[in-house]
Parts: structure tokens; C-alpha cells; sequence
């Protein structure tokens, strides 16, 4: 045996031996939250409740959502198979009527069948019920979700009425919060605005959240991130969310210290993360860095030496299932999935926790479909730490827009300006953001915002060979149903061209 094979082996075999005492797992979801935490590095906002988790996790400097939109988020979390295997292709809300395939074995139900009893407070948004159901159930397919996913108040009721019932149950359980914010709001019935004024105590007829106390900025308070115009409107759209944050924060406080007072905060497994990117332009729906990237952080009871410290290693949401079920040494059941036999991609992250992560810890895929029903721009993306892969099926149609992204004030103002011919300091032209290149290729170490497509140089075109069949492996081991397109059409196990005069699908393949 190798040295390198041989250290596996003691780390492999280290990690059982700790984890035989393994408890619980909570699971902290945001909605649309992005970096503006002081743990990743912002020096404006104030979020004391994160960083103090952080201070008791290990943080990924590189994790990563599998899917840019929120119920197919949600899914790969629960399910950790990709959006075009478990079928939650878009949105599970109202007209946009998405769910994941009848027969799929989501987290809850395996680990209900290992008798450990589960539970989610806040937002669900998943379907069908059969496939995701939970012991307890406090959510907004029942509750109000404004309530049960906003009013941190509210919510610690629910928390402390899950842990105290926990606390008389001699299973171990997993508690999966999805908190709402900082998701937009529908303030007179519209999606675009930041819902910072709700129970915020100031605003008249919105109420009062007791365990809330809004921190308040000012525009010249915030950061503009490299991806979006610094303009008035922007700072302005910032300055709520910035206020929004802070409920977000101190929810989180506040579950924490339910954790503890219920006693269970040293047999606990927290991960925290978030569905996608923030609600804004090049970030949720996209597949560029501000729409895949997200906070990460795993604190593990018993890997005390990993607290504050940082990783580079590669973490995605796909990898969440496997994490936990690896956590409760329960194995992912055998079944198949439209006649493929369903196996794990996704990675156990504990191992993460041990100083020298395996290599396999140095790439991502992602796999987006729609948001909308209406939204149809299917991506697939190779992410390694150093370049990045995507291939955008519909690349002839222009990119579409979610509700919340159009009625925005910072896009909005991007309309304006480039409608009415005003300056607009902004990295990219509502063109380039709507017309993309079938494949797209980008170099992060010299091109971090994404913006030189690198595909056609002949210095990239072995690595763009080499990713593009990673990929592609990917897809098939995957069964992704999409993987043809857009130049040919699936057949059996082939790809046989439609002579449509789009050149490629995969030119390697
Ligand atoms: C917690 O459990 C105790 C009994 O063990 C009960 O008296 C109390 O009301 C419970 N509190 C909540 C919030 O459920
Ligand atoms: C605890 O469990 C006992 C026995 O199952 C039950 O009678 C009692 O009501 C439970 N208490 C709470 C607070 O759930
Ligand atoms: C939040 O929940 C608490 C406790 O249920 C309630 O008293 C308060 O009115 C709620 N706040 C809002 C703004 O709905
Ligand atoms: C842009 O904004 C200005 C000032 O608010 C407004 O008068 C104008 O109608 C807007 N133009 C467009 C194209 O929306
Ligand atoms: C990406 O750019 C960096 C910095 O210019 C360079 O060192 C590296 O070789 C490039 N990556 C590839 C795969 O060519």
C-alpha cells in the first residue's frame, strides 16, 4: 500500500472510531444569502451571530450551490442527486407546479427509516409531500411563511419546541432550519424590494419582532460588489438588505443558543449555507461565481481543532446528503431512478475536517434547468479551483428574468440607464448579460469576475478537453435527460445529431 493510500486508510479509520458517538445534525438554510458576513471578509456589516459561528466551524473558502434557484436548491440538499436526476427541475410553487420524481429517497425519509427522527421549520418549498416528509413539520406549505421563516421570534418557539421534545426521545434527530430571508419581498403584492421593515419596530403597521434589533446602514455603509453598479439606486437596494441581514443573523444566534440551552450543543453537527446567490443581476439564476458561490461552514463537536480555521477545499450543497448520512454511519439505500441505478457524486465532507483533505476535494459540477416555468435556460458547469466550465443549452434565446430580478430597484436602474443612454458603471451591458456564448470557459486566477471567454484559445484547449469530459461523465453517471442538446438528440445511450447547424453538444464526446 502507497503512503498516500495508507494515511487515507488512518483517517478513514480514525474518523469511525469518532463519529460512533455522533449525535444530531442541524441544518442552517438561507434564502438568497450571500458573503455579507465580517467571517467572509465584509468590513461594513455588522453579523456577530455568523461570525461566532464561524469561530466554531471550519469555513469553506469554496462552497457551492449545485443550482441557482431555490425549491431545485432545496432538493439536491435533501435529495444529493442533481436537479435533472431527482426531477426538481424548477420552481415548486403555484403555477410553476415542479416536484421531484415519486420514487426519489430524500434525507428525511432514509434517515426516518434508520430511527432518527427529523424536522423542518421555515421555508420547504418542495414536493411531493411523500418524498419529503419530515417528523415534525412547521413550514409554509402550512403555516404562514412570513411567521414560521422571517419572525425569529416565532421560529425559536418552534426550535425550542423540536429540541425539548428531542430532549425526551432517545433518537438522535435532524433539524432543518430554512430561514426566508434575506429573500425579497412582496410588498403590495409585488416581488422586489427587501422585506427589512417587517417587525422591524419602526415602520408603522409592520409589527414587532421582540428577539430582532435591526442594525441600520447608511448608502456610503455598504460594499458594492465588483458585480454590481455603484449607483444610488444600488446603494439604496443594499442598505435594506444589509438591514435584512441582520435579522438573518440573529436568528442564527438565536437557534444556537437554543441548541445549547436544550443540551445538545456538544453532540451536534451544524452546517450552515445558503440555496444560491444574492437577489441580484449575475448572481441568482446564474451560474457565474456570484450566483454558484455560497458560504459554507461545518462545526463538528469533535473536530474542535478545525474551529476558526479555513479551507480551500471544494464543498457543494450535492454533498450535504452524503455528509450527514456519513455523520450518522448510515448508508444511501440502493434504487433506481427511471431504470439508472442512483449512486452519491457528492462528497463526505468530514473528511474535510482532517488536515489533508482527499484530492477528489478540488472541483464542483452544477446542473440549473429553470427558476420559473417560463425561465428555460438549462446550464451545466464544471467548477475546479482555477477555471470554470459552463455550457448553456438554450444559448440562443436571451437570458430570462425572475420577478424579483426585474422588479428590483438595482435593475431596474439598469434599465433606465441603458434605456435612456446614462452611464451605467457596471462590469457587463444588459446585451452581453442577456446573450451568452454556447460554451463559456474563464481562467478565476487571472480573470476572477468572468469576463474573457476563453473558449477557441489553443492554450486552453486541453484543460477545456479535459473538464468537458469530466463533465460529461458527469452527466451520464447522472442520467441527465438534457445531455444531447442543444445539437442532437438522446438515443438509448447515444447522441445522434439533428444537423441543426449547432455545432457542438460535446465535441469531445
Ligand atoms: C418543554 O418540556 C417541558 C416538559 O419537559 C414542558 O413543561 C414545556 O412546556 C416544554 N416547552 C416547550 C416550549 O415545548
Ligand atoms: C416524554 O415522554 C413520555 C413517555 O413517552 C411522555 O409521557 C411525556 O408526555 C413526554 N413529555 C414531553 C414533554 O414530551
Ligand atoms: C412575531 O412572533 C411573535 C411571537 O409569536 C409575535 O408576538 C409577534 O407579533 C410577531 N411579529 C410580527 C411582526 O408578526
Ligand atoms: C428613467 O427614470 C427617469 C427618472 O426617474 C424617468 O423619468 C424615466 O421615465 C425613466 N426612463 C425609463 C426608460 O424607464
Ligand atoms: C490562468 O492564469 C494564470 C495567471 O495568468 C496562469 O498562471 C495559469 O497558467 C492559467 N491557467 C491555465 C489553465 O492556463
Amino acid at each position: 500500500m502507497n503512503s498516500s493510500l495508507f494515511l487515507d486508510f488512518i483517517v478513514l479509520i480514525s474518523c469511525i472510531i469518532e463519529l460512533a458517538e455522533s449525535k444530531n445534525v442541524l441544518i442552517l438554510l438561507g434564502d438568497d444569502v450571500g458573503f455579507q458576513f465580517g467571517a467572509y471578509g465584509n468590513r461594513k456589516i455588522k453579523s456577530p451571530n455568523v461570525d461566532a459561528l464561524a469561530a466554531r466551524s471550519l469555513v469553506f473558502n469554496n462552497g457551492f450551490t449545485s443550482v441557482s434557484s431555490c425549491s431545485p436548491s432545496r432538493s439536491v440538499v435533501l435529495t444529493g442527486l442533481p436537479v435533472h436526476q431527482n426531477g426538481m427541475y424548477g420552481l415548486h410553487h403555484s403555477v410553476h407546479h415542479f416536484n421531484s420524481f415519486d420514487n426519489v429517497m430524500s434525507l428525511p425519509v432514509i434517515l426516518g427509516k434508520n430511527n432518527i427522527r427529523t424536522g423542518i421549520i421555515g421555508k420547504k418549498h418542495l414536493g411531493p409531500d411523500s418524498v419529503y416528509k419530515f417528523d415534525y413539520e412547521v413550514t409554509g406549505e402550512h403555516y404562514p411563511l412570513l411567521q414560521v421563516g422571517r419572525n425569529i421570534t416565532c421560529m425559536k418557539h418552534y426550535v425550542r419546541e423540536f429540541l425539548n421534545q428531542s430532549r425526551n426521545d432517545s433518537r438522535p434527530f435532524l433539524l432543518y432550519i430554512g430561514i426566508f430571508d434575506i429573500h425579497r419581498c412582496a410588498t403590495g403584492g409585488k416581488l422586489g424590494d427587501f422585506c427589512d421593515k417587517f417587525g422591524d419596530g419602526m415602520t408603522p403597521g409592520t409589527g414587532v419582532i421582540p428577539d430582532w434589533k435591526p442594525e441600520v446602514y447608511r448608502p456610503e455603509d455598504v460594499e458594492i460588489p465588483y458585480f454590481l453598479p455603484d449607483t444610488p439606486a444600488t446603494r439604496g437596494d443594499l442598505v435594506n438588505m444589509y438591514k435584512t441581514y441582520s435579522r438573518f443573523d440573529q436568528g442564527i444566534g438565536l437557534f444556537m443558543k437554543e441548541l445549547e440551552n436544550a443540551g445538545f450543543a456538544d453532540d451536534t453537527l451544524v452546517l450552515f449555507t445558503s440555496d444560491n446567490g444574492i437577489p441580484f443581476p449575475l448572481a441568482k439564476t446564474n451560474l457565474y461565481d456570484p450566483g454558484q458561490g455560497e458560504p459554507f461552514m461545518i462545526s463538528s463537536p469533535y473536530h474542535r481543532d478545525t474551529w476558526g480555521k479555513r479551507t480551500d477545499a471544494m464543498a457543494s450543497t450535492m454533498d450535504i446528503l452524503p455528509t450527514v448520512l456519513d455523520w450518522f454511519q448510515v448508508p444511501f439505500p440502493k434504487y433506481k431512478l427511471n431504470g439508472l441505478q442512483v449512486s452519491i457524486t457528492g462528497k463526505y465532507l468530514l473528511r474535510a475536517l482532517t488536515p489533508n483533505p482527499p484530492p477528489a476535494f478540488d472541483h464542483v459540477f452544477s446542473s440549473h434547468i429553470f427558476h420559473e416555468a417560463t425561465m428555460n435556460y438549462p446550464m451545466r458547469v464544471m467548477r475546479t479551483k482555477n477555471m470554470k466550465l459552463i455550457h448553456n443549452l438554450n444559448f440562443l434565446a436571451p437570458y430570462p428574468l425572475a420577478t424579483d430580478l426585474y422588479l428590483n430597484p438595482t435593475f431596474l436602474d439598469i434599465l433606465n440607464r441603458t434605456e435612456s443612454g446614462r452611464p451605467l458603471p457596471w462590469i457587463t451591458t444588459l446585451e452581453k448579460y442577456y446573450y451568452r456564448d454556447e460554451w463559456q470557459l474563464f481562467n478565476l486566477t487571472s480573470d476572477p469576475h468572468e469576463q474573457k471567454n476563453l473558449v477557441g484559445s489553443s492554450a486552453y484547449y486541453d484543460v477545456m478537453k479535459t473538464m468537458m469530459t469530466s463533465l460529461e461523465k458527469w452527466l451520464e453517471v447522472t442520467g441527465d435527460p438534457w445531455r444531447c442538446l442543444p445539437g442532437s438528440v438522446l438515443e438509448g445511450n447515444s447522441c445522434d445529431s439533428m444537423y441543426n447547424n449547432v455545432n457542438s453538444g460535446f465535441m469531445f464526446g
